[in-house]
């Protein structure tokens, strides 16, 4: 139900009683997302080793514009779901995740990302994840991001609507798959995406949490899940 108080698009009150935003607001905020940027970069890399040169389906869940699916090689066979897709695609599927379950069709993936989606899942995170479990194939791999909120200086976009410590994500992630690896996307001093090329290409080569300074530092995770 539309709240008459909020600004356009904003879709009022899930039972933590936070907003969620609506089609019309995603058409045009995520335009944002258009060009490939860092987080793009670090995952896209990250795919292609998981894909090891393979034939791979993928599924981009929150995929905005679908710019992830031009930085990855063609043995990937790139499927993505939004809210708003910017360019109508037999491979692009508009859905509000919110309101339907997560899936593509009857098909099954060999690899499913999320990227800065569950931010915006309000207190859909469980049900989600089991959705993607469920569409990931046995020997399939889930790559979600999240932001990392013990952040020395954090910041909390007033968009986001499921904002939890990076402990409690990582337990209700760890009740629907097996975490494998958790990789800082990057480490900044701000809480911010790195911006300098020298500290994008230091951060694209860490693959590793470093012990005290991650947890303080970390501007997001990476986590890869297996079934
Ligand atoms: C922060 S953007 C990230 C875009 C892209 N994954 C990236 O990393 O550049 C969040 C994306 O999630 C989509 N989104 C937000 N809520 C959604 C929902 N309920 N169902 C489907 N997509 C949603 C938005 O349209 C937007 O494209």
């Amino acid at each position: 139900m539309d709240d008459a108080a909020s600004p356009p698009g904003v879709v009022a009150g899930n039972r933590r009683g936070a907003n969620t935003y609506d089609k019309s607001f995603w058409k045009t905020e995520n335009l944002k997302f258009g060009e490939p940027w860092y987080r793009l970069e670090k995952a896209a890399r990250l795919l292609r080793s998981l894909a090891k040169g393979r034939h791979c389906s993928l599924l981009d869940v929150g995929c905005g514009p679908a710019t992830l699916m031009r930085m990855l090689p063609s043995n990937i066979e790139y499927y993505g779901i939004d809210i708003a897709v910017q360019r109508p695609a037999p491979n692009l599927l508009e859905a509000d995740v919110l309101q339907v379950p997560i899936r593509f069709g009857d098909k099954h993936f060999d690899i499913v990302v999320a990227e800065g989606l569950f931010e915006y899942l309000g207190n859909a995170q469980e049900k989600k994840f089991d959705e993607i479990a469920q569409v990931l194939n046995p020997d399939g791999v889930f790559v979600v991001s999240y932001t990392n909120f013990g952040h020395r200086k954090a910041h909390i976009s007033e968009l986001f609507s499921n904002v939890q410590p990076f402990d409690a994500f990582r337990t209700s992630l760890s009740r629907h798959f097996v975490i494998d690896r958790v990789i800082p996307e990057s480490h900044n001093w701000k809480h911010a995406q790195p911006n300098r090329p020298w500290l994008k290409a230091v951060n694209l080569r860490v693959n590793k949490s470093i012990p005290l300074v991650s947890r303080r530092l970390a501007v997001e995770y990476f986590f890869i899940c297996s079934p």
